[in-house]
């Protein structure tokens, strides 16, 4: 089984360095998938609100026999949710649902400016962290002047921030602004552009340096740059092939080549 690497978090806590992503993971197949990837050695598995695959997560969970707190769950406020006492009641129905009494991590899916709610929705979470259900709250599609201002208006820095990083949509500006604050950059759609970059020279020519596949080179650049992954699959050859990510190290130098290919 992997050892994985843990990241430390703003709030003193870790969390696993690669998680997995359930979007699309649903029902009795996608619960068999998380308790796969749970037996292969995945520690962070990622959810939301709006997967509608809650339920799966939690029983892939219980399915796989591991202990509650050797995992780590991350689930998400849904959009339409937010202000003080939507937010309540969603993170109640999410424990529900998951079958669980806490979260490791809550995030707010998105900022929905257009709604003005997101500071309120942000004072629920740190109400769920002083009440110890959500263990760390971070959020997510977040932009430096949202961060700013939820930050401002109470004093309180989110943990975590997903957003979408890939090989070729690199963001380099925005992981900046999260890390200036302390705050980890989770990559969601890690893997986006597969098809393009899997038989890229530059992608291909390192892989084979290391013997190592694209995908497995590509979460490595992730990792190397500080960011979370969270790569989704539901097949375990998959699963194993994302997570054997920790027996090589890229150069600096191959590093840079992977940074040029940023769009
Ligand atoms: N916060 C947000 O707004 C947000 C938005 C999007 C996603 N997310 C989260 O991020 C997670 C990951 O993003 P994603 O689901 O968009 O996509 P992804 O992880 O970038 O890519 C998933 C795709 O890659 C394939 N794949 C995975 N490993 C592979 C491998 N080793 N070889 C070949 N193909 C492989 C999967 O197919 P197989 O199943 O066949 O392996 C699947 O089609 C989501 O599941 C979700 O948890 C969050």
């Amino acid at each position: 089984m992997a050892d994985i690497p843990q990241y430390r978090l703003n709030d003193d806590t870790y969390l696993p360095a690669i998680g997995l992503g359930t979007y699309s993971l649903n029902g009795d197949a996608g619960a068999e998938s998380i308790a796969t990837a749970i037996g292969l050695g995945y520690r962070l598995i990622d959810t939301a609100y709006s997967y509608g695959n809650e339920d799966a997560v939690g029983a892939g969970i219980r399915r796989s026999g591991i202990a509650r707190d050797e995992v780590f769950v991350t689930s998400k406020v849904p959009n339409g949710h937010h202000g003080l006492d939507k937010t309540r009641r969603a993170f109640d129905t999410t424990l529900e649902t998951l079958g669980l009494d806490r979260v490791d991590l809550y995030l707010i899916h998105w900022p929905e400016p257009e709604d003005g709610l997101y500071v309120d929705t942000w004072k629920a979470l740190v109400e769920f962290r002083e009440q110890g259900r959500a263990r760390s709250i971070g959020v997510s599609n977040f932009h430096p002047d949202q961060l700013e201002r939820i930050i401002g208006e109470t004093g309180v820095t989110p943990s975590v921030n997903q957003i979408p990083v890939d090989l070729f949509g690199q963001h380099p500006e925005w992981r900046e602004a999260n890390a200036a604050h302390g705050i980890l950059t989770e990559s969601y759609s890690p893997l986006k552009h597969a098809a393009e970059w899997r038989s890229h020279p530059v992608v291909t020519g390192i892989a084979e340096a290391h013997g190592a596949t694209p995908n497995q080179v590509v979460l490595r650049w992730h990792l190397q740059n500080g960011l979370l992954p969270i790569p989704r699959s539901r097949s375990a050859e998959h699963q194993r092939e994302n997570l054997d990510v920790f027996g090589f190290e890229l150069s600096d130098e191959e590093l840079g080549r992977l940074a040029g290919l940023a769009r």
